[in-house]
C-alpha cells in the first residue's frame, strides 16, 4: 500500500521537532482536552489505568477477550481485589464502557493503549502473541491519533509495531511507550501520584498528546526515546529486586555473624543516595511482575549475546530464600513428617489477593513434599484449585489455622499478624515454634511470650 501524503499531524511532529511557534499553540491545545481512549485489557494494569484516566475526565472503552469479566464490570462488578478501585469505577461510570468487541473499543477512539499481560513463554522470554492480537485490531482503525504501550515488552518492540503502522499506511498515528510503575495494593494511588510517567515517544506531537491526558496527575512526565523507555521500566524492577535479594543475602551473613539485618538496613537506608526502600530481608520476592520480568530481562540480554551476571544471582538468592526458611525450620523441630504447619499469609504481599509466583506455592510445597501437615490462613488470597492448594487446609482466622500446630511460619506480612493475640496462639499450638519470613514481630517479646521465635538475618 502507498505511503500517505504529509499530514497535519506529521507537518505539526516536524514543526514540534524544529520547537517553532507551532509548538507551542499545538501544546496548550493538548493539555486538559478530554480524550476518547481505547484500553486493550481489563486486568491489573489496564482497569487500574482505564478507571483513572476516566477519572481524569476522558472518555475510555475497555476492551478485553473474556466474556465473563466484561459482563461482570458492566455489572458493576471489580474482578480482583485493588484499594479505590471499585469506588473510582463507580465514580467515573458515566465515562467508562466495557466491550469484547475491538471495533466497537475503537470507534471514535483517539488513542489506543495496549494493557494486555505480557507472560513468560516456555523460553522464559516474554510471550507477546495478546499483544500482537491487539496491533492487528488496532491496524484498521487508521484514524487514531497514537498507539500507547503500556504492557512490559522487550526492547524493540516500539520499533516493531511502528514499522507495521508504517506498512499499513498508518505513519501519520502516533507511537507511544508509557510503561506502567505502579504497584498492586497501591495502583490507583501509584497512577495518581506517581514519582514520573515515563513517555517515550520519537515525534513530539505524540508526546504532548500523552503529557495531556496525565495533566492532572501529580507528578513529573519524562520524555524519551521508545527503546529507552521500555528498558526503563524493565530496568526500575531489576534494580528493586536487586535491592531485596541484597538484603536477603546480608541477611544470611548476620545469621552467620550475629548482626541484625534490621538494624544494619536500617543505618544503610539512611543514607540518602541508598534509601530505605525494598531492603527489607524476609522469604524474597514474588508477584506477577518481578519473576516475569527479570527472565524476560535476562533473556533479553541472552539474546543479544551477553550474560547479566548481576541479574542472574540477584534470581539465584530469590530462589533460595523461601527453601532457606524450610531447612531452618526443619532443623529447629527435627523435620516435618507427620508435624501440623501453620502458613500464615498466602498472597505474594500484603494489600492483595493476587498469589501469582508467591513464596507461599513453594513453601507449601516444600512442607507437604517433607510428609508436613499444612493448615493455612489468609484475609483475601484466592487459591485455586490446584497443588499445592487442594492438599492443605484453609482456615478463616490465624488462631484457628495455629490451634494445635507443631510449628508456624509468616509468609506474607498482613497487618492481622502484628495485632493478633500471640498469647493466645501459644496455648493453643502442641509447640510454640515460629518462623517470621517477614521480620513482623518483636524478637523479644515473642521470646518473652515462650516462642521459640526465628526470623530472617536475625539473632
Ligand atoms: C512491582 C513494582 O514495585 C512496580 O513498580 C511495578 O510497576 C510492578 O512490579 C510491575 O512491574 O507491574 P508489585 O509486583 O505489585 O510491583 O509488588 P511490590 O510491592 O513491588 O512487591 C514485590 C515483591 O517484593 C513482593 O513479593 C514483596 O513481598 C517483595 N518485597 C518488597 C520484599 O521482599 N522486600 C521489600 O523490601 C519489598
Amino acid at each position: 500500500m502507498p505511503k500517505k501524503q504529509p499530514t497535519a499531524n506529521k507537518k505539526a511532529r516536524a514543526a514540534a521537532r524544529q520547537g517553532g511557534k507551532f509548538t507551542r499553540a499545538l501544546a496548550s491545545r493538548e493539555n486538559g482536552k478530554s480524550r476518547r481512549i481505547a484500553v486493550f485489557g481489563a486486568g491489573y494494569i489496564g482497569l487500574v489505568a482505564g478507571a483513572c484516566l476516566a477519572e481524569l475526565g476522558h472518555i475510555v472503552v475497555l476492551r478485553d477477550v473474556s466474556s465473563d469479566r466484561i459482563e461482570a464490570l458492566s455489572r458493576g462488578e471489580v474482578p480482583f481485589y485493588e484499594p479505590g478501585l471499585a469506588e473510582l469505577l463507580q465514580g467515573a461510570k458515566d465515562r467508562l464502557k466495557f466491550t469484547l468487541d475491538a471495533g466497537e473499543a475503537l470507534a471514535g477512539a483517539e488513542l489506543a493503549y495496549v494493557c494486555v499481560d505480557t507472560p513468560p513463554g516456555p523460553a522464559g522470554d516474554a510471550d507477546l502473541s495478546r499483544v500482537w492480537a491487539v496491533i492487528d485490531d488496532v491496524l484498521r482503525a487508521p484514524h487514531l491519533r497514537a498507539v500507547v504501550v503500556k504492557s512490559t515488552v522487550p526492547v524493540g518492540t516500539g520499533a516493531r509495531i511502528r514499522q507495521m503502522l508504517d506498512a499499513h499506511g498508518m505513519a501519520a498515528v502516533g507511537y507511544a511507550s508509557n510503561p506502567e510503575f505502579t504497584a498492586e495494593g497501591r495502583a490507583v494511588n501509584d497512577f495518581m501520584h506517581p514519582d514520573r510517567v515515563v513517555v517515550g515517544a520519537d515525534d513530539e506531537d505524540t508526546f504532548r498528546l500523552i503529557a495531556g491526558l496525565h495533566e492532572r496527575v501529580d507528578g513529573p512526565v519524562v520524555r524519551m526515546d521508545v527503546r529507552s523507555a521500555e528498558l526503563a521500566k524493565l530496568t526500575a524492577n531489576a534494580l528493586l529486586m536487586a535491592k531485596i535479594s541484597f538484603a536477603n543475602e546480608i541477611a544470611t551473613l548476620c545469621e552467620l555473624t550475629g548482626a541484625d539485618v534490621q538494624q544494619v538496613m536500617r543505618a544503610v537506608g539512611m543514607d540518602h543516595r541508598l534509601g530505605v526502600h525494598y531492603l527489607g530481608a524476609g522469604l524474597g520476592w514474588g508477584g506477577s511482575c518481578f519473576p516475569k520480568d527479570s527472565s524476560a530481562l535476562k533473556q533479553l540480554a541472552a539474546d543479544t549475546g551477553h550474560h547479566l551476571q548481576l541479574l542472574s544471582a540477584v534470581i539465584e538468592v530469590n530462589n533460595l530464600q523461601p527453601r532457606r526458611a524450610i531447612q531452618r525450620l526443619a532443623e529447629e523441630i527435627g523435620g516435618f513428617h507427620g508435624k501440623r504447619i501453620a502458613l500464615l499469609g498466602m498472597a505474594f504481599k500484603p494489600g492483595t489477593d493476587d498469589m501469582r509466583e508467591a513464596p507461599s506455592i513453594v513453601i507449601a510445597s516444600r512442607l507437604l513434599a517433607e510428609g508436613a501437615e499444612v493448615h493455612c490462613w489468609d484475609p483475601l488470597a484466592r487459591a485455586a484449585a490446584l497443588d499445592p492448594w487442594t492438599s492443605t487446609t484453609r482456615h478463616y482466622t490465624p488462631l484457628e489455622a495455629l490451634a494445635g500446630a507443631d510449628a508456624a511460619i509468616i509468609v506474607t506480612e498482613w497487618p492481622e499478624l502484628r495485632d493478633m493475640d500471640w498469647a493466645q496462639a501459644a496455648a493453643s499450638m502442641r509447640a510454640p515454634v515460629l518462623f517470621d519470613g517477614r521480620n513482623l514481630l518483636s524478637p523479644a517479646r515473642m521470646r518473652e511470650l515462650g516462642f521459640s521465635y526465628l526470623a530472617v538475618g536475625r539473632p
